[in-house]
């Protein structure tokens, strides 16, 4: 092969700058893009440290609404971001956290709100009900139990941490 075969032109070397250093601007305009369109996806299967939500004193076999709050990380900003539960103790003791989230288009599902159905969850969005167990009512709108918190019971102290299907908790 002669030497003149291995020759760049200096179009040909304009060519391969160009294209290497627009490849490296598109890579670096794309790579945070691609981050945040998949960040909620890796996020959901991050557990939610556990925080302290209330006294296990304070629990009754009423669902009792409470509020409390989380710190979220996301990428550089941190922030403290405000959640609630309806947590009572079933008939054999057991602590249960459920979310107000209803499962049809996420409105907040409130305790014994609805006249007709006073022991059960009542999502006034589209009439959504749920047993007191989180089981959603058939022929209402709602197609899945109400999320199930992970929790943890510590020296009288509630500990909640993700929110679950039910069954994953
Ligand atoms: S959002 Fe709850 S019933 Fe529709």
């Amino acid at each position: 092969m002669s030497e003149k075969n291995h020759r760049v032109s200096r179009r040909q070397f304009l060519n391969y700058t160009l294209t290497g250093v627009g490849g490296f601007m598109a890579a670096g305009m794309l790579m945070p893009m691609v981050r945040f369109a998949i960040d909620p996806v890796l996020k959901a299967g991050v557990d939610q440290e556990l925080v302290y939500v209330c006294e296990e004193s304070e629990l009754t076999t009423e669902p009792q609404r409470f509020d409390f709050k989380i710190e979220q990380v996301d990428a550089w900003y941190e922030s403290e971001e405000p959640r609630s539960a309806w947590i009572f103790k079933s008939e054999n003791g057991d602590v249960i956290a459920l979310s107000p989230v209803c499962k049809h288009l996420g409105c907040t599902v409130n305790w014994a709100s609805d006249e007709a159905n006073p022991n059960r969850f009542f999502c006034p969005c589209h009439y959504g009900l749920y047993e007191k167990n989180g089981d959603n009512v058939p022929n209402t709108p709602p197609l899945a139990p109400l999320d199930v918190y992970t929790h943890k019971v510590e020296d009288g102290k509630v500990y909640l941490g993700s929110a679950k299907p039910k069954g994953e908790a």
